[in-house]
C-alpha cells in the first residue's frame, strides 16, 4: 500500500531519492546545502549579505543588509544601487553574447533564436524609446501583450530605466486592464495588435481600446506590437507601431542606477476583497531570491535548456521567464499558443525538438496532457530532460506519478514548488540531487526561508499531521514591500496576526513525520482555479453588478483538471429564472463575468434560488454552500436556517 488515511487526510509513504547520475552532477550536493543551512542559522543576514555580494553585480555596493526599522515594511540592501535589466543581460555580454538567450516559438510554428546580445540590442532599442515617449525613473507603465519576445523585451527595457511595470495578463478583460491601469496611475500601455491561443485572436488591442475609452485619463501613450496582422484601429497622438518607434533608436542604453529598494514591478493578485491588489516588489531583494532558486531549484547550468510553460502576466512567468533564468545566464524556452493545439503531444513535441532539459509546469496542465494518455508523450525523444517542476496548486499523487514515469521516465527528480506572487520566489521546494520526495508534498523550506506552521496563538505545531497556519517567521530578500498605494491594506492581509511578526501566507498546512510540508488549501475566501488564484468576493461583485442580480454567492467546487471550478448561486431580480430561462440567464451572466474579469473567472455552474441559505443573524452559510456545490449529502440541520426551502431550490430539487 503506497498511502494511508491518517485523521482522514493522505499520508504519502513512498520516498523517491534522486538518482545517482542527477546528483553526480547537481550544483548543489547534500553538503552544500547543509552548509547553507547552517550559515542561515548562524548568521541570517550574513548568510543573505553573502549571496547578495555573490550573485548581484552592484553598481555601488550595500552597507546595510537587512533594515527592519520599519517592520513589517522591511528594507534589503538599501543602500546599494544597481539595475535588473543589467545584471540579466549585461554582464553575460563578455563571455556568452552569442549564447541563446530565448528560443521562442509561435503557435504555427514560427520560431525565432535570440542572443544575448540581440537581447541586449532589442531591450535598449525600446529602453531608448520609452526615454523618447517622456517615461521617467519611477512612472508605471501596463504591459498587456501575448506570450512573445517583446513582452520579455517591454519588461527589461522598463527595468533598464527605472520605470515600475504591471503585467496584465492577457486572458483578463478590459474592465480588469482598466482597473489596473486606474489603480496604478499608468503612463503607458504596451500592447499588440492580437496574440493566438488555440487557433484563435486573443483581441489585446481592442480590449486596450476599450478599456482607455472610458476614465484611463493617466494613459498618454499606447505602443502596439504587430503580431497578429489583423484589422485595429490607431488613435492618433496616443497609438504608435512598436517597430515605428524603434526606428533609428540607438542599440545601447545606460542602465539607470537605482537603488536596491526601488520598485521592479507591480503584480495584481486575487485577495479576499472584491478588488486585485498591486503587489509590489522591490529591485535587489527579488532578483537575488530569483537568481538562486533559478540555479538551486532548477540547477540551471551552462547548457541547460529551460522551459517554464507560465505567462507572463504571472509571477511565474516573471521569475521564471523574465528574470531569473536570464540574470542566471542560462536559455529560456517561450511559447505563444495552446498545449493542445496541434495536439496533445505539443507540448512533448516541443521539448525533443528544443532539447529542453528542465521542464516546469502546473499540476492542471499535468493533469489535462494525462488525459490524452501515453501514447502523446511516447512519440516524442524526451531523453533530453533531466528535471521537472510543478507550480500553482497542491499535485495530486496520481498526476505526479504519471509526471515522474511517462515524462521523466522515472529518471528525472520532480520539484514541487510552494510559493506566491508575494514571495516572489520558491519557498518550500525540494533540492533536486539532495532532497528525497513525496508525491504530493513540497517538501522543505530552502535555506534562509523561515517557514514554520503554526497554531492560533503563533506557537509552531511540532505534533504530525496536524494542520495549522503557513507562516513565514522572517522576512526575507525577495518578499512583498507593499500593496501599492495601500500600506494598511499590506498590514492587515499578511500581517494580522501573531503581533504582526510573522508573514501569514493564506494557506494552511501540515507537516508530516519527516517533517515535510503538505498544502491543504486556502484560509481565505480565494479559490485556486488551473493554478490560477481568483477571489470569491472578485466574481460575486461582478455578477451582483450586472443589472439582472441582486445578490450572488461563490464558492469552489473541487475539480478533476482545474483544481477547483467555480459554482455561484444567484438570485434575480423578479422571479426565480427556471427551464429555457435560466438557461439564458446562465448564459448571459457567464458572459458578462468573462467581461468583467476574464474567461477564467467565468462560472462553471449557476443555480438560481429565491434567496441564500443564511442564518439568522444573516450570515450567508458557505460551508453549506460548499456542500451543495459538491452534491454532497447535507448533515448540518438546515432547519435554523432563515430561509430552509431554498436549499432544495440551490440543490436543483425544485
Ligand atoms: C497560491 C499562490 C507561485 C506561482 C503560482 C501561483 C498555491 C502555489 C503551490 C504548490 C500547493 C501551491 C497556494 C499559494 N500554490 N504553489 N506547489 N503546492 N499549493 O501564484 O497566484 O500567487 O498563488 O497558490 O495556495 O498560496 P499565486
Amino acid at each position: 500500500m503506497s498511502s494511508i488515511e491518517i485523521n482522514s487526510v493522505l499520508v504519502e509513504n513512498r520516498l523517491f531519492k534522486p538518482s545517482a547520475t542527477f546528483t553526480a552532477k547537481a550544483r548543489l550536493k547534500a553538503e552544500d546545502l547543509e552548509a547553507l543551512y547552517k550559515r542561515a542559522e548562524e548568521d541570517y543576514e550574513g548568510f543573505w549579505g553573502d549571496l547578495a555580494k555573490q550573485h548581484i553585480d552592484w553598481h555601488s555596493p550595500f552597507t546595510t543588509i537587512l533594515d527592519d526599522s520599519l517592520a513589517p515594511h522591511y528594507k534589503w540592501f538599501t543602500d546599494g544601487t544597481m539595475n535588473v535589466s543589467y545584471n540579466c543581460i549585461d554582464r553575460h555580454l563578455e563571455n556568452k553574447s552569442e549564447k541563446t538567450a530565448i528560443i521562442f516559438e509561435g503557435e504555427t510554428g514560427d520560431t525565432r533564436h535570440i542572443s544575448y546580445q540581440q537581447l541586449h540590442d532589442d531591450v535598449c532599442q525600446f529602453a531608448n524609446v520609452l526615454k523618447a515617449k517622456g517615461i521617467n525613473k519611477g512612472d508605471r507603465i501596463v504591459i498587456y501583450m501575448p506570450m512573445v519576445p517583446e513582452a520579455v523585451i517591454a519588461m527589461q527595457a522598463c527595468a533598464r530605466i527605472g520605470a515600475i511595470h504591471s503585467v496584465v495578463f492577457g486572458g483578463f478583460s478590459a474592465e480588469s486592464l482598466r482597473d489596473r491601469i486606474n489603480d496604478a496611475q499608468a503612463v503607458m500601455v504596451i500592447t499588440a495588435d492580437g496574440g493566438t491561443r488555440g487557433g484563435k485572436i486573443v483581441e489585446l488591442k481592442k480590449e486596450t481600446d476599450k478599456a482607455l475609452s472610458k476614465g484611463c485619463a493617466s494613459i498618454k501613450n499606447v505602443i502596439v506590437l504587430k503580431r497578429s496582422g489583423q484589422d485595429i484601429t490607431m488613435q492618433d497622438g496616443r497609438d504608435s507601431w512598436w517597430s515605428d518607434t524603434i526606428e533609428g533608436q540607438d542599440k545601447t542604453c545606460e542602465p539607470e542606477w537605482v537603488n536596491a529598494e526601488d520598485p521592479l514591478f507591480l503584480l495584481y493578485t486575487s485577495g479576499s476583497t472584491g478588488k486585485p491588489k498591486g503587489i509590489q516588489h522591490a529591485s535587489a531583494g527579488y532578483l537575488l531570491n530569483a537568481v538562486i532558486t533559478n540555479l538551486w531549484v532548477f540547477d540551471l547550468q551552462d547548457n541547460d535548456i529551460f522551459w517554464c510553460t507560465a505567462d507572463v502576466g504571472w509571477i511565474t512567468g516573471h521569475t521564471y521567464v523574465a528574470y531569473g533564468p536570464l540574470a542566471a545566464g542560462s536559455t529560456i524556452v517561450m511559447y505563444e499558443g495552446a498545449p493542445v493545439v496541434p495536439d496533445a503531444g505539443r507540448f512533448w513535441q516541443m521539448c525533443e525538438q528544443h532539447k529542453v532539459t528542465v521542464f516546469y509546469t502546473a499540476p492542471t496542465a499535468i493533469r489535462a496532457l494525462m488525459k490524452f494518455g501515453d501514447d502523446y508523450p511516447n512519440r516524442y525523444d524526451l531523453s533530453s530532460i533531466r528535471l521537472l517542476g510543478t507550480v500553482g496548486e497542491p499535485i495530486n499523487p496520481e498526476a505526479w506519478m504519471w509526471y515522474h514515469t511517462v515524462i521523466g521516465k522515472e529518471r528525472c527528480p520532480i520539484v514541487d514548488t510552494w510559493w506566491q506572487t508575494e514571495t516572489g520566489a520558491h519557498v518550500l521546494t525540494p533540492v533536486p540531487g539532495v532532497t528525497a520526495t513525496k508525491p504530493g508534498s513540497c517538501t522543505l523550506p530552502l535555506p534562509g526561508m523561515a517557514a514554520d506552521i503554526v497554531n492560533e496563538d503563533g506557537k509552531s505545531i511540532t505534533e504530525a499531521n496536524t494542520g495549522g497556519y503557513l507562516v513565514i517567521t522572517k522576512p526575507w530578500p525577495s518578499m512583498v514591500r507593499t500593496v501599492w498605494g495601500d500600506d494598511e491594506r499590506y498590514v492587515d492581509t499578511y500581517f494580522p496576526k501573531f503581533d504582526g511578526k510573522y508573514y501569514l501566507a493564506g494557506d494552511s498546512a501540515r507537516r508530516d513525520d519527516d517533517g515535510y510540508f503538505w498544502i491543504m488549501g486556502r484560509i481565505d475566501d480565494v479559490l485556486n482555479v488551473s493554478g490560477h488564484r481568483l477571489g470569491t468576493m472578485e466574481i460575486e461583485s461582478a455578477l451582483v453588478a450586472n443589472e439582472a442580480v441582486i445578490e450572488a454567492a461563490v464558492v469552489g467546487r473541487p475539480h478533476d483538471l482545474k483544481g477547483e471550478s467555480i459554482v455561484a448561486f444567484v438570485i434575480c431580480k423578479g422571479d426565480r429564472p427556471v427551464g429555457d430561462d435560466a438557461e439564458k440567464m446562465v448564459a448571459s451572466l457567464r458572459n458578462w463575468v468573462g467581461e468583467q474579469i476574464g474567461a477564467i473567472a467565468k462560472p462553471d455552474d449557476i443555480r438560481f434560488a429565491d434567496g441564500l441559505p443564511k442564518t439568522r443573524s444573516g450570515k450567508i452559510m458557505r460551508r453549506l454552500l460548499r456542500t451543495i456545490a459538491a452534491g454532497e449529502e447535507i448533515t448540518s440541520d438546515t432547519s435554523t436556517l432563515e430561509n430552509e426551502a431554498v436549499v432544495e431550490q440551490l440543490q436543483g430539487k425544485v
